[in-house]
């Protein structure tokens, strides 16, 4: 166990740009993905705290035809086969050992009303 972690029960499995993951219940997503990648993830420009934006992700539950936005550090409703969908930059760079090393298994979603795309989107370090 993790002493980052708070303590959980099961690994809930999630898809993160078309890759498979298996991240802790119990946890908010920034740590989950520290999880993933603890060498790198501690060291990204995150605040932790909600203010910063960095840790920007768009999100889809199964049956969401939209995607969600929140924060990955003060976001921990994750649910099993949530598909994650767009990464800020930060995230993203912190995340690349697994983001290179695992394969893509499934294309990112589509909306299902072309006439409400989904809106581009911009972070502040992009
Ligand atoms: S890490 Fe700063 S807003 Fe989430």
């Amino acid at each position: 166990m993790h002493d980052f972690l708070n303590d959980y029960d099961r690994l809930i499995p999630i898809w993160i740009l078309g890759r498979r993951a298996e991240v802790p219940a119990n946890n908010t997503l920034l740590r989950c993905l520290q999880y993933l990648c603890p060498d790198t993830v501690p060291y990204g420009k995150f605040c932790w705290n909600n203010e910063c934006g960095n840790s920007k992700f768009y999100y889809r539950r199964p049956g969401d035809t939209h995607d969600r936005k929140a924060r990955a550090c003060c976001f921990a409703r994750i649910t099993d086969e949530m598909e994650i969908t767009v990464l800020s930059a930060e995230l993203k760079f912190v995340l690349r050992s697994f983001l290179d090393s695992t394969p893509i298994e499934r294309p990112l979603p589509t909306t299902e009303n072309p006439s409400t795309p989904i809106p581009e989107i911009r972070f502040r370090d992009e």
